[in-house]
C-alpha cells in the first residue's frame, strides 16, 4: 500500500476540508429554492411571505427583511435579536414558531419559519366578538405553557399579543414575532423597551423595567380579552391607557367566569413579583402555582399539544 508524505497527507486533508467547504457553501439556501406564494403579512421593516421549498415541497412562511431599510433606520439589531431569539428557543416546543434556516442576498435577511396556516388568533377574536369559556382556557393553557418554555430558556417575549399568537394547521398556539424578544443576561436588568400599549405592564411604565412577570401581565390581557371580547384597559389615547393600566383601572363585564376573573387578578398584582407564576421554578409562586389555578382544573397539560383541539367559537 503506498504511503503518503506529510505533505501529501496534508495537501489530501486540505483537499478534502474544501471539497466540505464547497458542499456546505453548494447547499446553502438561497431564494431560488424556494417558490413564493401569498404574503402572509406585513411588518414595518419585513414582510411574510408563504413558500413552498422545491426540495422537498415543505411549505414554510419566510420573513423576509430589508436590509437597507433595516440599516437606514437603525433597526438592525431588531432583526439579530430575533433570529438571535429564536435560535435560542431551538425546535423544542410546538407553541412556538421555529426558525429552520436564514439566509441572505444583497438586499434581504430570509428567515424561513414554520408556516401557521390559519392566521393570527387577533383576527379570529375579532369575527367571533369573543371566545367561549373552554376555547379561551384551551388557548390560555397553551399560551401559558408556551412562554413558560420561553422563560426557561431566559427569553422574555415582551410584546404577547393576539397579533402575534399564529394559529397551526390543527387551530393550536404558536407564538411568533420575537423581534422585541430579550436574552436575559444574568447581570442586567431587561429595559428600555415598550410593547404595545394595551398590554404594556405599569414597572415598564414607571421604572421601564421589564421582567418575566411582564409576559404574564400580558397573559392575563390575552385572557381578559378572550373572554370579554374587548381589552383590559383601554383609553382614548395610548397616554390614557397608560393611565389606566397605572391605576389598574378595570372592571370585569356581568358574568365573567369568577374562576378566571380570579385568574387575571392574580396575573394584574401590581407588583411583578407578586403575580401569579413568577416566582423560582418550584416555589411557592412559581409556574407551577399558575398550572395550579383552579381555571385551568379541567387542563391536562402533559397532554396539551397531543389532545383533539375545541371547536374554535
Ligand atoms: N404571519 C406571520 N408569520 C407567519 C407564519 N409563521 N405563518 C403564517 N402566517 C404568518
Amino acid at each position: 500500500t503506498p504511503t503518503l508524505t506529510a505533505a501529501a497527507q496534508a495537501r489530501s486533508k486540505s483537499r478534502n476540508r474544501s471539497k466540505s467547504q464547497n458542499r456546505s457553501a453548494n447547499s446553502r439556501l438561497s431564494a431560488a429554492d424556494f417558490a413564493f406564494g401569498e404574503t402572509l403579512g406585513e411588518g414595518s421593516y419585513s414582510t411574510v411571505m408563504r413558500a413552498t421549498y422545491l426540495r422537498t415541497g415543505q411549505e414554510y412562511a419566510i420573513k423576509i427583511l430589508d436590509k437597507n431599510h433595516l440599516m437606514r433606520k437603525e433597526k438592525m439589531h431588531v432583526a439579530l435579536a430575533e433570529k438571535n431569539a429564536l435560535v435560542k428557543l431551538g425546535a423544542g416546543h410546538p407553541g412556538i414558531v421555529h426558525l429552520h434556516w436564514t439566509f441572505q442576498d444583497d438586499w434581504s435577511l430570509f428567515f424561513v419559519l414554520d408556516l401557521a396556516t390559519n392566521g393570527e388568533m387577533q383576527t379570529r377574536i375579532s369575527r367571533l366578538g369573543s371566545l367561549s369559556l373552554t376555547c379561551s382556557r384551551y388557548y390560555a393553557a397553551q399560551i401559558v405553557d408556551a412562554v413558560d418554555y420561553i422563560h426557561t430558556k431566559d427569553v422574555i417575549h415582551r410584546d404577547l399579543k393576539p397579533e402575534n399568537l399564529l394559529l397551526d394547521n390543527a387551530y393550536r398556539i404558536k407564538i411568533t414575532d420575537f423581534g422585541t424578544a430579550k436574552i436575559i443576561e444574568p447581570s442586567e436588568r431587561a429595559n428600555t423597551f415598550v410593547g404595545t400599549a394595551q398590554y404594556v405592564s405599569p414597572e415598564l411604565l414607571e421604572k421601564n423595567e421589564t421582567s418575566k412577570s411582564s409576559d404574564l401581565w400580558a397573559i392575563g390581557c390575552i385572557i381578559y380579552q378572550m373572554i370579554a371580547g374587548r381589552f383590559a384597559f383601554q383609553g382614548l389615547s395610548e397616554y390614557l391607557t397608560w393611565q389606566k393600566i397605572k391605576s389598574l383601572d378595570y372592571s370585569f363585564p356581568d358574568g365573567f367566569d369568577p374562576d378566571a376573573k380570579d385568574l387575571v387578578e392574580r396575573l394584574f398584582a401590581r407588583d411583578p413579583l407578586q403575580r401569579l407564576g413568577a416566582g423560582l421554578p418550584g416555589g411557592p409562586n412559581g409556574p407551577e402555582a399558575l398550572r395550579s389555578h383552579p381555571f385551568f382544573a379541567s387542563i391536562s397539560w402533559s397532554t396539551l399539544w397531543t389532545d383533539p383541539v375545541p371547536p374554535l367559537e
